[in-house]
């Protein structure tokens, strides 16, 4: 008899015999007969033995417990009426058990596979594989095979090849730090897996491809969080001939086709922002916009108040900004302070409360504003009757980054994010450089390959910082998803971006020599985009983190806690690389 899977029968099957093999879900004695749900990959199924009728299958899976693996056989049977579970798949039937055996026997599980998760998160990492059996991370996992799957199709059918790049390469300079694998045919020589596969994805356009695709896996080396894994996969795209409305309205297609994978319906064109905008209204690069609190710039309003701390600001080109919640001005001191030093943690002095209750306005330095400016300020931020606005001074760097965590972090608490609803927009007109105080130099914003407009190129040796580029992020709900440019296709200006960046000549030769080689055998104009797999499988399926949608994630500090990795290595091993006294040497 071939075998079937048990969580995939239904009522239909009815009196067929059927062959049964799967993991022990739970089991119980009841009157006399015993119970056992079985699961596969299919899904739960209820067994029935009668021990009367069968008493050599009740002996042979008496000992089953928990995470055992036993095969049954036996007839489909309806079950009574009062026995239908509407909560299972399978509740309108049974299998009635004429044999039984053991496959293999399981020690008591460590960490729950069904009902709540009762182990701590090290624990169900280490047993990732009993952790890997629950239904959600089944599902989320069956879930990315799909939208992998659909991925490849709808590439295909786009008139795209999938094509794989290196893993052990040159350092890609992508903005994290690099993991480094040593050369043991080369001395003191070092791979570094790529950070992404940009320059090959620019390569294979030169090469006439013209339409590339990859599902890859990209290595980074830097702080990790919910959303950032050091191994995750990328989808990546370039094409030729093409600009940014060919990207906007390809990924615009392929997420109509994946979405609704996870019974997520959406509306295209999305809608698209310019970077300055999305800062100034909303504190971030990545704006969620399926809520409002949107920021004003109340500068004008403040600088010439009585209140020092606004004036100074002002007068020293920074900003004073704030977004009003409806309806929180009962918020509590402990939260208020909360918020402030959320505020400091990134980067500004803190945040100010303005409340309007009963009819009066309530800032929260005292005595500081005059009435006409306290109502000036109310107007600005419309701040109704029960309400209060957050207010921060700084730089407009600073002022965006902190109002923009105080957005999320106030929507979260007000319950102000609607449930089942999504919001998609395309970030555009980024700046191609970012000046970084510490180092005192500029750095790609996206990456040095990135093409600028084509009428701010004059400005890349005269005013670099006010160039804008020819990139754009695809954001949902608060996430980057994806990012990507139309590149430079030419020599000279490839190596004039570099200049921007402080790269010389020499080192721009050694370092990417040959990409600045093929951009003069005939390179096509191209651009394309990286999508995050796992941060989008994380969005369709609504886990809460990376770890839930790959199989075997790293914790937070890069380990595999299942494996042990990263680990020591044997001194032999280290000679043999020639890197055993490495450090002395240089
Ligand atoms: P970028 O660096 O923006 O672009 O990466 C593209 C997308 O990859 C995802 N991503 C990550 N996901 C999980 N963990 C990480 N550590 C992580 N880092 C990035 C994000 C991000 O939007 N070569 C360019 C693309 C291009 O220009 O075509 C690149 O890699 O979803």
């Amino acid at each position: 008899m071939k075998r079937q899977l048990g969580g995939a029968l239904d009522a239909s099957r009815v009196g067929e015999q059927v062959l049964l093999q799967g993991w022990v879900a739970s089991q119980r004695n009841h009157g006399g007969v015993m119970f056992i749900n079985l699961r596969d990959r299919g899904g739960v199924v209820q067994i029935v033995v009668h021990p009367e009728e069968h008493p050599e299958v009740a002996e042979a899976l008496m000992a089953a417990r928990l995470e055992w693996v036993i095969e049954v056989r036996g007839e489909v049977a309806r079950r009574a009426p009062e026995a239908v579970n509407p909560q299972m798949a399978t509740g309108e039937i049974e299998v009635v058990a004429t044999f039984g055996a053991i496959l293999s026997p399981a020690e008591p599980v460590p960490v729950a596979v069904d009902g709540i998760v009762d182990a701590n998160e090290d624990t169900r990492l280490r047993y990732r594989y009993l952790e890997l059996r629950r239904a959600n991370l089944q599902q989320n996992l069956r879930l990315r095979h799909r939208v992998a799957l659909e991925i490849r199709r709808f590439c295909d059918e786009q008139g795209f090849a999938e094509i794989e790049t290196p893993i052990l390469t040159r350092s890609t300079p992508e903005g994290a730090r690099d993991y480094l694998v040593p050369s043991r045919v080369h001395p003191e020589a070092f791979y570094a897996l790529p950070q992404s596969p940009q320059l090959f994805k620019q390569l294979l356009m030169v090469a006439g491809f013209e339409r590339y695709v990859q599902i890859a896996r990209c290595f980074r080396d830097e702080d990790l969080r919910a959303d950032r894994q050091p191994e995750f996969t990328q989808v990546d795209l370039e094409m030729s001939f093409i600009d940014e409305e060919d990207v906007y309205a390809l990924i615009e297609g392929l997420f109509a086709r994946i979405f609704p994978l996870a019974g997520i319906e959406i509306e295209v064109p999305f809608r698209r922002m310019p970077w300055a905008e999305a800062m100034a209204r909303y504190g971030s690069d990545k704006p969620d916009l399926r809520f409002g609190l949107e920021i004003q710039d109340i500068t004008n309003k403040v600088a010439k108040s009585g209140f020092r701390a606004f004036q100074q600001t002002a007068a020293e080109g920074g900003t004073v900004r704030g977004f009003t919640v409806p309806g929180a001005a009962g918020a509590s001191r402990r939260e208020v302070d909360g918020w402030a030093e959320l505020a400091r943690r990134h980067g500004a002095a803190g945040a100010l409360t303005f409340r309007r209750r009963e009819g009066e306005l309530q800032f929260q330095v005292k005595n500081v504003l005059s009435d006409a400016e306290l109502e000036s300020l109310a107007e600005a931020l419309s701040l109704g009757e029960g309400d209060l606005a957050l207010i921060v001074a700084g730089s407009p760097k600073v002022a965006a980054n902190a109002l923009g965590a105080l957005r999320s972090e106030l929507a979260e608490t007000y319950g102000l994010i609607p449930e089942g609803t999504h919001a998609f927009l395309w970030v555009t007109d980024f700046p191609l450089l970012e000046w970084d105080e510490n180092d005192e130099r500029f750095y790609s914003m996206n990456h040095p390959f990135t093409a600028p407009k084509e009428e701010h190129a004059d400005r890349l040796s005269t005013a670099p910082g006010s160039v804008q580029a020819r990139a754009y992020d695809i954001v949902m709900d608060g996430f980057e998803l994806g990012g990507g440019s139309i590149r430079i296709h030419d020599r000279a200006l490839q190596q004039e971006a570099f200049r921007a960046l402080g790269i010389s000549d020499e080192e721009a030769r050694e370092r990417f020599g040959f990409l600045l080689d093929a951009l003069t055998y005939g390179a096509p104009p191209h651009g394309g985009i990286a999508l995050g797999l796992d941060r989008i499988v994380m969005l369709m399926s609504g886990a809460p983190s990376l770890r839930d949608v790959i199989a075997f994630p790293k914790t937070t500090s890069a380990s595999c806690l299942m494996t042990d990795a990263p680990s020591r290595v044997d001194a032999s091993q280290l000679r043999e690389l020639g890197i055993e006294n490495l450090k002395r040497e240089i």
